[in-house]
């Protein structure tokens, strides 16, 4: 009996070391798999940043849900893409709110909406979230609330308290300068609701921002204030722009200067621990020339095809010490380029492969099937 427990102690260690050695061995910056980031929930199949979308990412298997946060008129933050809130919710048909309706410059661009900053937390709570892209499923509109940042951290929570399963949280300020310029600075909120909440585990928390202010001065000041130290993720937009806090402070600074390897090492290095390119900014594309009718409804469309050309951002990052977490992927055809042959999970691994550390996709459920 002895005897043969033992060779069964053996036969299973060597089938573990097969299994083990026959998994890919991801070029992440860890070694570990890359993290799939349920970009605002599954906001491929539900109106994007409810709870009920960032619990369908949970259950698709996303080791992170990404919330973007915006301030109310109250200075709660509250989870929408944008501050303004007409195309997110269906505040434009509700007939108290008629006379909020305004154009102003966010950013230096102007716009016409309802703005977080003119409601209250109460009035934001009668709206009802809408599905943005009129190709998505449309069956969910006008069901469910714009959750609180407090509301997300306790889902997660409670998956924590019946599943075991350590969801990561992934906030996003945005138009941090704006918020400032209104006096609804995003910061405080955000690391107030965090450490009354105990959920400061650095291990589960990523906290990003296309501008940089705020990433590199503001929140590392209130993070030692509270004794806690998060990692920050330095967002890049298209290379040629600027970040906006760059704009207002007269740093001529573009992205394309922020992700050389030099000033990812020597500046982006010293505050964040990660950056999220577009993913097209560095795994290059052109244009299919001419433009085609691929769908069939008599209008040629110009699609993408990839050039072959990677720039090292990866590699420099690395090198630097950073993970890359790249944005945003989709499963629909009109969001891959025609190489992919309308497959999401061909351009999941290619990206994989390329080494990236985590990625965010409206589609958790293609992400994580693709890692495999
Ligand atoms: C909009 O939101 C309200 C809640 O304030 C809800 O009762 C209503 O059904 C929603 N839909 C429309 C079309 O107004
Ligand atoms: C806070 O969270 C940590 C895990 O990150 C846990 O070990 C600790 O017990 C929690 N503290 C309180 C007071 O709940």
């Amino acid at each position: 009996m002895k005897i043969r427990l033992g060779w069964l102690t053996i036969v299973t260690a060597l089938i573990v070391v097969l299994i083990q050695g026959s998994v890919t061995a991801y070029p992440t910056l860890s070694g570990k798999p890359p993290i799939v980031i349920g970009h605002r929930g599954a906001s491929g199949y539900l109106p994007e940043h409810t709870l009920e979308a960032y619990k369908l990412a949970i259950e698709q298997g996303a080791d992170f849900i990404e919330p973007d946060l915006v301030s109310t008129k109250d200075g709660v933050l509250v989870a929408r893409h944008e501050p303004n809130l007409i195309d997110t919710t269906n505040v434009s048909e509700i007939a108290q709110f008629a006379d909020r309706k305004k154009t102003i410059a966010v950013d230096g661009a102007e716009q016409e909406g309802f703005f977080s900053d003119d409601f209250t937390l109460a009035e934001i709570k009668q709206l009802r979230a809408r599905q943005t892209r009129s190709f998505r499923d449309q069956s969910h509109n006008d069901q469910y609330e714009i959750p609180t940042f407090q509301e997300v951290i306790d889902l997660v929570k409670q998956v924590e308290a019946s599943t075991g399963r350590k969801i990561g949280i992934y906030p996003e300020t945005k138009h941090p300068t704006y918020f400032d310029q209104l006096g609804l600075s995003l910061e405080e909120p955000l690391i107030k609701v965090l450490v009354e909440s105990n959920f400061t585990d650095p291990a589960r928390i990523f906290i990003q921002s296309f501008e940089v202010k705020n990433l590199k001065d503001e929140l590392p000041q209130l993070m030692a204030a509270e004794g806690i130290n998060l990692p920050l993720v330095q967002l890049f937009d298209e290379f040629q722009l600027q970040p906006y806090d760059f704009v207002v402070s007269g740093d001529a600074r573009t992205y394309a200067d922020l992700i050389t390897a030099d000033s990812l090492k020597n500046f982006v290095a010293t505050y964040a621990k990660g950056i999220g390119p577009w993913k097209r900014s560095f795994v290059m594309t052109a244009p299919v020339e001419p433009p085609m009718d691929t769908n069939g409804d008599g209008v040629a469309e110009t699609k993408e095809r990839l050039t072959g050309e990677v720039l090292p951002v990866i590699q420099n990052a690395h090198a630097a010490g950073l993970q890359v977490h790249p944005y945003t992927f989709r499963d629909e055809e009109q969001f891959l380029t025609t190489d992919y042959n309308g497959d999401p999970m061909a351009e999941y691994k290619q990206f994989y492969e390329l080494g990236v550390d985590g990625l965010f996709t409206d589609f958790p459920d293609t992400a994580v099937k693709a890692r495999g």
